[in-house]
């Protein structure tokens, strides 16, 4: 019964959610409808410009604010444009299409946008033939007209009729092909160059242009276009022309160059000539002739670009044909080499009045094939490659000659300023490109211009490095220089003095060499905003570049790559302490790593110098401790051992004075009331002599009464005690010295005593009988001491002598 209610249950439910599913499908689909007609959910407004590019759209939305004056529509899926899409939207002067799925244009579409300026319709599938004849006739303001197409498309045959109607245009992007374009009155540049879009002109005639003979035209782009044959004089009808582009045309060559150039008239200022030979093909060698250049001879010529061509020389006849406005030259990426025409071209002045000279990469083209690929820079031909929030497609596309005039802008190099100069004969170079050559290059090029005035310097991977070893007079003429790059160069010390004349200098690039040690002074550069250091060997900075780089007012630095020490040598912590103190700004920081002694690496910037110094110190500090207090110690102990050694008989003295004076059973007697008069030390040896000869001459003879310690010692006291009871208890201790008694340790004891007692008491106590003849050195230095203060008296070896000896003696005594 439950299993069947389950049953139902179950398929009911199931049955429900399977409407439901239904019922949402049909739901999201009226979902999708509105929001395809709630485009202002859908597109960006500000104010009245319109954002919808990348939105999937596949009308053109007609719910926009009727006001709007700007409609960006790139990157949708836009197949077809309705008769009225437009009607709303009046006001509209800039629309892009670009990059939809448009494949016709008819004859309303653009009926209501009559205050159009500018349209992009690029990068659709339009061929050229569904464009209606009449499709432009309202758009009478139109000056902007793109219309490349993509190239998996069928090729056009003809040009649009429609274009005729456009009075007003000035610029026009479309494909190019071997076929004539309609009149176009005001039109000033043609952009038929496939960097996007298409274009094919094997052989250019003179056809092609030919309803555009003598209007306004200024620039003419025909790059990519795969041109091999030029008619004669292709260019002649347009008076105004001044920019003209041929570059990468690979089967063009400079064999043509004469037709191109015929005709050329003085308002031509820039012709790029970029790889017109095919780049791989290293077997041509590319000479300019005279006759390539004899047509531009009364051209106005400023800018000409010449890369990439195979040019080993220049013909002697044809530097004479080259016109003196040339500003610009880049013959970067040939094979140019020393020869005659050298000194033609510094006789003829060709140079005169050039501001930019780029001779980089020269002999870049005789390596190895497989070099190249990393060389050639195909980005130059980007294909769609376009940002969001960009209305138009060509406003991405630069030509060469925007990438120059940027170039020269960065620069700071104006026409102006050689205009002025113009009329003196000082060279006015300002920027050499040396960049990428043999090292020897350097030298032919600092004779061709005059160097002092020269602001920018590019010597990068010229092979310097063994150079610079030992020229520090190297950039000595370069005295206006604001920019020096002499990066990657394999540097590994540069001359204290090299920059010493360099007073302009801003930037100076130094990365990407082996300098492990700053050798090089950077104190003259006093206006230095910039120092590229990266990718060395550097452990640390010197004092002298720390504090010179403290002293510029602000100059950024860049140190990354470098193998900077984190390690506690005193250098080191200073060159830490000065990177988190200084004012001196870091490029790249997060990324210039400093290396522990285990070879680990932190961001020199996350490291906490107050800690680390702390880490340094401690350890330090304590083993110098250490060591110091040993040598103290040991010092001291040394120092004090002598003293003891020294001063022992004075402390044993001492010992038993303060001894007895404190025991209390000791009271120091009077002169007259001493226990004996004399005590006599001897050694056990001299027994004998005592007993047979000193007590009976004294004691029976002279009547003193001796204290003999064989015989009067107080037997259970210390030895020690009874020698100084005995010393300060008597007159006199008479000392018998022998061989024995230097031996004797008690002896020497009681010797001591009795000459300190002396001192102390300032009486005279010690009396010393020299008995055995001993020479000076076998004494005890002690004994040497006592001897030299007192004066002792020697047993003398004759009977007789001895009589007389013991009545003096009993008369001292006395
Ligand atoms: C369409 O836009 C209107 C306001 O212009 C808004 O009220 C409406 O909710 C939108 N519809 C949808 C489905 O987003
Ligand atoms: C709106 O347009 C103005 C002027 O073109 C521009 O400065 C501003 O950044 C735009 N605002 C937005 C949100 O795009
Ligand atoms: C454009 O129209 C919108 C309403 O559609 C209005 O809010 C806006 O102020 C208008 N802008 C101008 C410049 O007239
Ligand atoms: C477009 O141009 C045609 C012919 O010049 C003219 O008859 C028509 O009125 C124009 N349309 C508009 C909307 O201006
Ligand atoms: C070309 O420009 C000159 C001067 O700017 C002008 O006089 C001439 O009419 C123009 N030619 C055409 C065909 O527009
Ligand atoms: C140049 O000519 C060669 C044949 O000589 C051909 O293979 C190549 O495609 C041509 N290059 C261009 C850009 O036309
Ligand atoms: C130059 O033009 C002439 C005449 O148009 C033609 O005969 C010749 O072949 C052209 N030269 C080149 C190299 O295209
Ligand atoms: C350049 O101009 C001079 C004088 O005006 C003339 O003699 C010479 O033929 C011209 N050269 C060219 C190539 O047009
Ligand atoms: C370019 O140089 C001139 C003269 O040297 C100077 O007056 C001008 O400020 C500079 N312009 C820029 C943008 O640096
Ligand atoms: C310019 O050079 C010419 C010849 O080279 C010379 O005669 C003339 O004196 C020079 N002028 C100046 C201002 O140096
Ligand atoms: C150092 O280089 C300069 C180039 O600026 C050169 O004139 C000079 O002769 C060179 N000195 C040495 C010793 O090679
Ligand atoms: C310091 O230089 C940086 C970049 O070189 C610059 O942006 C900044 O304005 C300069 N600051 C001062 C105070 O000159």
């Amino acid at each position: 019964m439950v299993a069947i209610f389950l049953l139902v249950f179950v398929f009911v439910s199931t049955k429900c959610s399977a409407t439901l599913t239904q019922a949402n499908h049909e739901e999201a689909d009226n979902l999708r409808d509105t929001l395809d007609s709630n485009e202002t959910m859908v597109c960006d407004v500000n104010g009245t410009s319109v954002d919808c590019s990348f939105r999937g759209l596949q009308y053109i939305p007609e719910n926009l604010p009727g006001n709007l004056t700007s409609l960006n529509l790139r990157a949708n899926n836009i197949k077809y444009i309705k008769g009225t899409s437009f009607q709303r939207y009046q006001a509209l002067a800039k629309l892009s299409l670009s990059d939809n799925s448009l494949e016709i244009i008819g004859l309303t579409d653009f009926e209501y946008v009559s205050s159009l300026t500018m349209l992009d319709l690029s990068l659709n599938k339009i061929v050229y033939d569904n464009i209606n004849n009449n499709a432009f006739q309202n758009l009478s303001k139109l000056y902007y007209l793109d219309l490349k197409q993509r190239d998996d498309v069928t090729e056009s045959t003809t040009y649009p009729r429609a274009l005729e109607d456009l009075d007003a245009l000035e610029y026009l992007m479309v494909d190019g092909f071997d076929n004539y374009l309609p009149h176009l009155p005001n039109l000033k540049e043609l952009y038929f160059s496939s960097q996007y879009g298409r274009c094919n002109i094997p052989h250019l005639r003179r056809d092609i242009f030919k309803n555009l003979f003598n209007t306004n035209i200024t620039g003419i782009y025909l790059s990519k276009c795969n041109i091999v044959n030029v008619d004669e004089g292709v260019f002649e009808n347009f008076p105004r022309l001044e920019s003209l582009d041929v570059s990468w045309n690979e089967n063009l060559t400079f064999g043509p160059m004469c037709n191109i150039t015929f005709g050329l008239k003085n308002y031509f200022k820039r012709l790029n000539t970029n790889n017109i030979y095919q780049y791989f093909k290293a077997s041509e060698c590319t000479v300019i002739w005279k006759e390539h250049v004899v047509n531009l001879m009364n051209t106005s010529l400023e800018v000409w670009t010449l890369e990439g061509n195979h040019i080993i020389k220049v013909d002697p006849n044809a530097i004479y044909q080259v016109p003196l406005s040339l500003k610009y030259i880049s013959v970067q990426d040939n094979m140019l080499m020393v020869g005659d025409y050298s000194d033609i071209i510094v006789e003829h002045q060709l140079l005169k009045h050039v501001i930019y000279y780029d001779t980089s990469k020269l002999f870049g083209s005789h390596l190895l094939p497989s070099n190249h690929f990393g060389k050639i820079n195909y980005s130059q031909a980007p294909k769609y490659t376009i940002p969001h929030n960009v209305l138009f497609t060509r406003s991405q596309i630069k030509t060469y000659f925007q990438v120059i005039d940027e170039r020269l802008q960065k620069f700071n190099i104006t026409s102006d300023k050689s205009n002025k100069s113009s009329s003196s004969n000082q060279t006015v170079t300002e920027y050499l490109d040396l960049s990428e050559c043999l090292s020897d290059t350097y030298k032919v090029m600092f004779e061709l211009f005059t160097v002092e005035g020269l602001r920018y310097l590019n010597m990068s991977k010229t092979y310097l490095g063994y150079t610079l070893l030992d020229n520090g007079t190297m950039f000595e003429r370069f005295v206006s220089l604001t920019t020096l790059d002499i990066s990657s160069n394999g540097i590994l010390q540069l001359k204290e003095h090299i920059f010493d004349t360099l007073h302009k200098l801003e930037r100076l690039y130094i990365g990407n060499n082996k300098l492990s040690n700053i050798s090089f002074d950077i104190s003259p550069l006093t206006n230095l905003k910039y120092l590229d250091l990266h990718s060395n060997r550097l452990e640390t900075l010197n004092m002298k570049t720390m504090e010179s780089l403290s002293n510029l007012k602000n100059v950024t630095v860049n140190i990354g790559g470098n193998v900077l020490r984190c390690d506690c040598h005193k250098q080191n912590l200073k060159f830490l302490v000065w990177i988190a103190t200084t004012n001196v700004v870091f490029e790249d920081f997060e990324h210039t790593l400093c290396y522990f002694i285990n070879e680990s690496s932190i961001p020199i910037g996350d490291l906490n110098i107050e800690s680390f110094k702390l880490e340094c110190e401690p350890p330090a500090y304590s083993v110098l401790t250490l060591v110091t207090s040993f040598c103290i110690l040991i010092f001291l102990m040394i120092i004090g051992g002598g003293l003891l050694h020294r001063y022992r008989w004075n402390l044993r003295y001492l010992y038993y004075m303060t001894k007895f004076k404190m025991v209390g059973g000791y009271q120091r007697l009077d002169d007259v009331e001493y226990d004996k008069d004399i005590f006599v030390s001897y050694a056990n040896d001299d027994t004998e002599f005592v007993r047979n000869e000193v007590i009976p001459k004294l004691e029976e003879s002279g009547h003193f009464s001796l204290l003999v310690h064989a015989r009067d010692f107080q037997a259970g006291e210390f030895v020690a005690d009874n020698i100084v009871r005995a010393v300060t208890s008597t007159r006199v201790t008479l000392a018998i010295l022998t061989r024995a008694y230097v031996e004797s340790k008690w002896c020497m004891y009681e010797m001591n005593m009795a000459s300190l007692e002396g001192i102390n008491t300032n009486r005279n106590v010690l009396c010393v009988i020299m008995k055995d003849n001993i020479p000076p050195k076998n004494l005890p230095i002690e004994l040497i001491e006592v001897l030299k203060s007192k004066t002792y008296i020697e047993y003398p070896e004759s009977e007789e002598q001895q009589e007389q000896f013991w009545e003096r003696l009993i008369t001292t005594l006395k």
